[in-house]
């Protein structure tokens, strides 16, 4: 049996290849001296957010490849959603290590920050590659950044390793968790119709007469209540409109996808599409827990440096703080200014097609 021969019986130590990870906190070859405790400390935080960063690549691919079908099955979107839920989870937990890190007093930091030389978070290519998974175009990073350069360069000069870019180009081929949910959002069945471009547009236009409707009404009390005039507040509430309108009918076409996101946030109290909605609310979730990872990084690096350059050449802090400004799932977002009151809008037509609780 081979549970009983000692020669093969597993152990923690060597299901968990202890020995391999607890030998590499020491520093890059030659280090010298080793490392005191605080720096350590410092490179041992690092290691786990990167371990965890690497969690989280394997989660978006699963929930990527899951969605990135012509048509992805019903029974697939709770795996979707958990995949999303456990990386959510996960930027919670990071985002209060940073507390960790903290326990190093800028003095202590100051000791040895000379010995990284230009090494810094700004390199961590598991990072990037999870901000591609995403999403995050160049054109929306600070500076334009093109991570794929970056690594390009690096791998040229021989300091990043075959396998790590060659991981990088494939994810760099692969559609995005934006674009494949975009996908997916643009076969929402709407009023019980999949992919009819009357239905979506009567639907739209429906949408923008409840949203001027209940618009009109709003002023007449903000005016009734004493909170402003007429005319200061009928401007704010059009542009609104107009927004929405440029937003749901670009080019004055309705835009399937964002009709089908509206639709889904719409009717909540349509069965079929708790779990869809269940999917969009966990993505905001990750985007939400991602953002405020990277407020406590700055605030931590504020607290730890000031105002200081860091050690990738960026202004620090000051860069830092622009990244607070990443939107990824931008019509996720933006879509909740559209949202009217459940009964300032019509009822779903064909609401049988959607499950039991309707057809009211
Ligand atoms: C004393 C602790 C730390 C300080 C002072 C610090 C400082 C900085 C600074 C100044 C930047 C901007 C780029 C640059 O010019 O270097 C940066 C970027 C970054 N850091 Fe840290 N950091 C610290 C700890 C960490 C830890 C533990 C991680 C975990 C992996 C981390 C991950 C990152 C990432 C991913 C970026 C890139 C952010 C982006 O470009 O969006 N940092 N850090």
């Amino acid at each position: 049996m081979g549970s009983e021969n000692p020669g093969i019986r597993m152990t923690y130590g060597n299901f968990l290849q202890l020995d391999e990870l607890l030998s590499l906190q020491s520093g890059p070859e030659g280090y010298d001296p080793a490392p005191s405790n605080h720096e350590m400390h410092f490179i041992v935080v690092h290691q786990a957010f990167e371990l965890w960063f690497k969690q989280v690549n394997r989660e978006l691919e699963e929930a990527l490849h899951l969605l990135n079908v012509p048509d992805v099955e019903e029974n697939k979107i709770p795996v979707v959603v958990s995949h999303l839920e456990r990386c959510s989870e996960i930027f919670r937990l990071l985002a209060s290590q940073w507390k960790v890190m903290e326990t190093l007093s800028p003095q202590d930091f100051l000791a040895f920050r000379d010995r990284l030389g230009t090494s810094s978070g700004f390199e961590s290519w598991q990072m990037r590659t999870l901000e591609m998974l995403l999403g995050l175009k160049s054109e929306q990073r600070v500076g334009g950044m093109d991570p794929m350069e970056h690594n390009r360069k690096l791998h040229s000069e021989g300091k990043l390793s075959d396998s790590v870019m060659a991981n990088m180009n494939r994810i760099d081929e692969l559609p995005s968790l934006n674009e494949v949910l975009s996908r997916w959002l643009a076969r929402t069945p709407v009023n019980g119709v999949s992919g009819d471009t009357e239905i979506l547009q009567n639907y739209v236009e429906d949408h923008l007469s409840s949203m001027v409707e209940h618009g009109e009404s709003v002023i007449a009390h903000m005016v009734k209540i004493g909170h402003g005039t007429e005319e200061s507040i009928r401007p704010r509430i059009e542009s609104g409109i107009v927004g929405a309108r440029d937003f749901l009918l670009p080019d004055g076409v309705a835009n399937p996808a964002r009709a089908g996101l509206l639709y889904i946030e719409s009717y909540r109290e349509l069965p079929l599409l708790s779990w869809p909605r269940r999917l969009v609310d966990t993505v905001v979730d990750l985007e939400q827990a991602m953002l405020l990872f990277r407020s406590h990084h700055a605030r931590m690096v504020e607290r730890m440096i000031g105002r200081r350059m860091g050690t990738g050449g960026s202004s620090g802090v000051d860069y830092l703080d622009m990244t607070l400004k990443y939107r990824i799932f931008t019509d996720l977002w933006a879509v909740r200014t559209m949202l009217v009151k459940r009964d300032a809008i019509a009822d779903p037509v064909n609401s049988n097609f959607y499950g039991y609780a309707a057809d009211n």
